[in-house]
């Protein structure tokens, strides 16, 4: 008789197979280029896969920030945008959802993350300020050092270590934290900065149990704690996996209980509330929702748009409604897990465990004769675009900037080239195309030569600098 060896996804892992729970109706055709055009392309963008334009990428793996795509009903929601300059019935959907899901009573809109982390800052830090946080977001520390503050990293320290499988590797080290109160004084901490989950340690998430410990000790201190909750969805899905206690509880509640912990939350909306571009900022205080409201004005739009259109809040509602239901999350998740699963197979070094949002390749192990600076996370996302039309980005040395005070390149212990997987937009077999992809590169990498930096922005740098191959 014919031995069967062929195994379904769910049959390698000893399972019934599941999958997506939903089914495509729109699709927008993408097409391979050759490798002479795509040598051409990235060499043309400075070897900056930011600088690429997307007509040129067969699969886009650059970032899961506003690449969703989005539901029917949300579409349908578009149609139904009040696009009233004050007032907008979409806005208060929107503020009902944020109530319901993330259980804080005041809030403000922004167009995307940034807006709101530019107003938290503006509002809470004073020139002197530290600021300890579960490790750095780019744009999060630099709103805070454009506020006078400086953030100190108090994340445990195996999430600086790729190969460590600690289940919460974005949790707070409580120690650090409770050493740095005693050294700058609680008058000079305006609020921890927690994050989940933890975007520059790999997608990593903070336990409940952490978070439980975290209020009390920051109660003890009377410390505010702000959350980045852009991806803590995705952190709900971990704790109800790994955490004791949780395996019955659903996504909602988790978040909920999550966030109560907390004294308020920024949101990039971009990422798990499955739209394009929107985000927010809620608060329990309500004087510090007055000054809120009213910087809104200034900076994003009135207070019941913040500088989105009604219809985007519409689409933000419902989006805020279905990014907690538990098959969707398990879906987001696992397929990530299945690309990074199949890399970790083959010896490929990766971030582990993997995380909710992206599979993080370990520049530093694949090209190991690459010192740091010649940029090897930078290098990799270069030549895995031009090996294959994968576009992923530099999440290492480049990401990181200068310190402020002392002008020199930081150099962070991780040093990462990220492949973000959009909600919603690719198959399976666009995961098999990619993990052959980062093998190819993998095969080839001691050929590989690192790169110099020839044009170097101000802020923000890994957006807009421009490299050249090493001679
Ligand atoms: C963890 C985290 N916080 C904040 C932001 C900033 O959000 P936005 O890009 O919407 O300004 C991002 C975006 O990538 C993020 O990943």
């Amino acid at each position: 008789m014919k031995q069967s060896t062929l195994k379904t996804m769910g049959q390698q892992h000893g399972r019934r197979s599941w999958a997506e729970p939903w089914k495509i109706k729109m699709v927008e055709p993408i097409t391979m280029t050759t490798q002479e055009q795509r040598k051409k392309a990235m060499a043309e963008a400075g070897y900056n896969t930011f600088l690429l334009r997307s007509e040129d990428v067969y699969i886009d793996l650059l970032t899961d920030s506003g690449t969703s795509a989005m539901s029917d009903r949300q579409w349908a929601g578009m149609l139904l945008g009040d696009e009233a300059y004050a007032g907008s019935r979409n806005f208060y959907h929107f503020e009902e959802a944020v109530k319901t899901y993330y259980g804080y009573p005041y809030m403000v809109p922004t167009h995307q993350g940034r807006g709101a982390e530019h107003l938290i800052s503006q509002a809470l830090i004073k020139p002197g300020d530290t600021i300890p946080g579960n490790m750095y977001f780019t744009t999060t520390r630099l709103h805070q050092e454009l506020a006078g503050g400086t953030f100190v990293d108090v994340i445990i320290d195996e999430a600086h270590d790729p190969s460590s499988l600690h289940p919460f590797k974005g949790n707070v080290d409580l120690e650090k934290l409770e050493a740095l109160i005693n050294r700058v004084g609680t008058d000079n901490i305006p609020y921890v900065s927690l994050a989940g989950t933890v975007n520059m340690a790999g997608g990593q998430p903070v336990s409940m149990a952490n978070v439980r410990a975290l209020r009390e000790l920051c109660d003890l201190y009377g410390i505010r704690i702000y959350l980045d909750a852009t991806r803590m969805v995705e952190n709900a899905f971990f704790i109800q996996e790994q955490e004791e206690g949780y395996a019955d509880k659903p996504i909602a509640a988790i978040l909920k209980e999550f966030c109560s912990y907390t004294d308020g939350a920024w949101m990039s909306s971009k990422k798990d509330h499955l739209v394009n571009i929107g985000g927010w900022l809620a608060v329990n205080d309500h004087d510090l929702f007055d000054t809120l409201r009213n910087m809104v004005v200034v900076y994003e739009g009135l207070h019941t748009y913040g500088g989105m259109a009604g219809r985007d809040m519409e689409a933000l509602a419902i989006g805020i409604s279905e990014c907690v239901k538990d098959d969707h999350v398990r879906s987001r998740v696992e397929q990530v897990r299945y690309l990074g699963d199949l890399l970790v197979n083959w010896d490929i070094p990766i971030v582990q465990p993997v995380g909710g949002h992206a599979i993080f390749l370990d520049a530093k192990r694949f090209y190991s004769h690459l010192p740091q600076d010649q940029f090897p996370a930078q290098t990799l996302s270069a030549e895995l675009y031009i090996d294959s039309g994968v576009r992923g980005m530099e999440r290492g040395i480049v990401s990181a900037g200068r310190d402020p005070k002392t002008g020199d390149h930081r150099h962070p212990a991780l040093e990462l080239t990220r492949l973000a997987i959009p909600r919603r937009v690719y198959t399976q077999a666009h995961m098999d195309v990619v993990a052959e992809a980062v093998k190819a590169a993998h095969d080839s990498r001691e050929q590989v030569r690192g790169l110099k930096m020839v044009y170097e922005p101000k802020l923000l740098r890994f957006f807009q600098a421009r490299f050249e191959p090493m001679a």
